[in-house]
């Protein structure tokens, strides 16, 4: 893992390293039986440096610990590994953009050599972007969320293991007062079915 980091670390595949401040690979156990794959790294995880450390991340571990996962024995990354942004107008503010199809094809060597490394059991796909890196681009996380489908080969990982997607947790951060409990709701649900895997 160390030296697919540093291989990574100098990744020119896409124009996104040019703006970022540096490359947020992934952190927690490279032997852990579940990885989750969120979309990119957001504000704060590019200038930390680590995924999910932002909002969207306090509302995952909260989420993974709920639907009774240790989030101590995940591994964390994400589909896209550079923070795609645009400067809010008249202000400094950087506001996330969606990756490209062409973002994300760059990218998707590191999710393999990823999941030829840690050979995850169980792996969790939060929201519409890891879904489509994982599944291709008639992916829809509506319809397709909280099944257990066997996991597909990626770019030369094996396919092993089972995949389960869920929303991405910053849906639930970005969803009305009155949506919100029960889209955080449906979010520990889908990640208990992916728990229920480990048994
Ligand atoms: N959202 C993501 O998809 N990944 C992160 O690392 C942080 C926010």
């Amino acid at each position: 893992m160390h030296r697919l980091r540093e291989a990574a670390a100098g990744c020119h595949g896409c124009p996104l390293y040019q703006r970022a401040t540096q490359i947020v690979f992934s952190s927690g156990d490279a032997s852990a039986r579940v990885m989750l794959i969120g979309e990119q790294p957001g504000d704060q995880e590019d200038r930390r440096g680590q995924p999910f450390v932002g909002p969207a991340g306090g509302v995952l571990m909260r989420a993974i610990d709920e639907a009774g996962i240790d989030p101590t024995e995940t591994y964390v990354t994400n589909a896209v590994k550079h923070f795609k942004f645009e400067l809010a107008p008249r202000g400094k503010r950087r506001i996330h953009k969606p990756p490209s199809l062409r973002e994300m094809t760059a990218c998707r060597p590191w999710l393999a050599a990823e999941l030829r490394l840690v050979e995850p059991e169980v792996v969790i796909a939060l929201g519409a972007t890891a879904g489509k890196a994982l599944l291709g681009s008639s992916f829809r996380v509506s319809k397709e969320r909280g099944v257990p489908r066997p996991m597909p080969a990626l770019d030369g990982s094996p396919g092993e293991g089972t995949l389960v997607a869920t929303i991405h947790p910053s849906a639930v951060l970005r969803a009305d007062d009155e949506d919100r409990a029960q889209m955080y709701a449906g979010l520990v649900s889908d990640l208990k079915v992916a728990a229920r895997l480990l048994d």
